[in-house]
């Protein structure tokens, strides 16, 4: 951060763009977090093809209020990834042997990062401003793996007075061996558990990862270190919403809103894949079981899919 200054706490989502050389390609192997707790409540890396603004500091929120006299956007305007997720205790993330993030130059996606940080508290904040940050460590040197985050996320809405999963289930198609190494799970306050899964064309589920989403949102290691998701597979991925309101929550930006997100940071041989997202309606409509307008996937198991045990 160029030495942000908020004023006031838990409003804040804040932004700040750095361009990358377009001439050169980086791959990045590690993200070292600089951030105090008491001030920064969690951090986000974005790549983006374009930032939301291209100004040195920027609002950048699912919040209302945004920092004085800056304008508000989302972290990118287009091609926007999360790259890296820091929260309370979450320590440095080193990639594992071989393997970046291929960031900068003509052939990457991603021409800008975005810092996005959410400012808890704004009591231990120097007078000249706040510098929390990430240190990238990375090489000018290909590395022979890619890392590459997978992002599965739903619509749809929770009924008032309900529990309700929300389901995604997306197949691989590219001709690729998709090693996951790490996860993340993102909802607003409804959210009890979400759970992501490796589902063969055989309706096989492995669990890739599960988490409790009022923890910390950073990535958690994967259960499973040796699991391959291959052409033909589906990640398929739940949360499990409790709702007590007298109304229906919708998916949307705000903290009114509910979201169903679970992300894979996976490694690849040479590169990532072409796609690397997707979304289903979400509920009412879609289901992992129903045909045609769900994910048409058997063999379901429906209690640990919804359970942290
Ligand atoms: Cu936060
Ligand atoms: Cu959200």
């Amino acid at each position: 951060m160029p030495k942000a200054k908020p004023e006031a706490p838990e409003t804040y989502l804040v932004c700040t763009p750095i361009r990358l050389d377009e001439n050169n390609t980086y791959y990045v192997v590690g993200y070292e977090p600089r951030a105090e707790m008491e001030t920064a409540h969690h951090m986000l890396l974005f790549g983006c093809k374009e930032p939301g603004i291209k100004e040195s500091i920027f609002s950048c929120g699912e919040m209302e209020n945004g920092l004085t006299g800056t304008k508000n956007a989302s972290p990118c305007k287009n091609g926007q990834k999360i790259l890296y997720a820091w929260a309370k205790n979450a320590p440095r993330l080193d990639l594992p042997e071989g393997v970046g993030f291929k960031v900068g130059g003509k052939d990457s996606d991603v021409n800008y990062l975005v810092l996005q940080v959410h400012y808890a508290s704004v009591d231990n904040i120097p007078e000249d401003g706040d510098t929390s940050g990430v240190v990238l460590k990375y090489t000018n040197e290909p590395q022979p793996r890619s890392a590459g985050v997978y992002f599965v996320g739903t619509r749809g809405m929770i009924p008032a007075r309900s529990t309700t999963n929300m389901e995604a289930a997306c197949e691989i198609k590219e001709n690729k061996e998709l090693h996951p190494f790490a996860f993340r799970t993102h909802t607003h306050a409804l959210g009890r558990v979400v759970s992501g899964w490796k589902v063969s064309p055989s309706m096989e589920w492995s669990l890739i990862g599960k988490k409790d989403p009022q923890l910390p949102q950073m990535f958690y290691p994967v259960e499973d270190k040796s699991m391959v998701i291959r052409k033909g597979d589906t990640i398929a991925a739940r949360c499990t919403m409790v709702s007590y309101r007298d109304r229906i929550t919708w998916v949307g930006a705000t903290a009114e809103d509910e979201m169903c997100n679970f992300y894979m940071m996976y490694w690849v041989e040479g590169d990532i894949l072409n796609g690397e997202w997707c979304t289903s309606l979400g509920p009412p409509v879609y289901t992992w079981d129903r045909f045609l307008v769900g994910g048409g996937l058997r063999n379901i198991p429906d209690e640990e899919a919804s359970s942290l045990a």
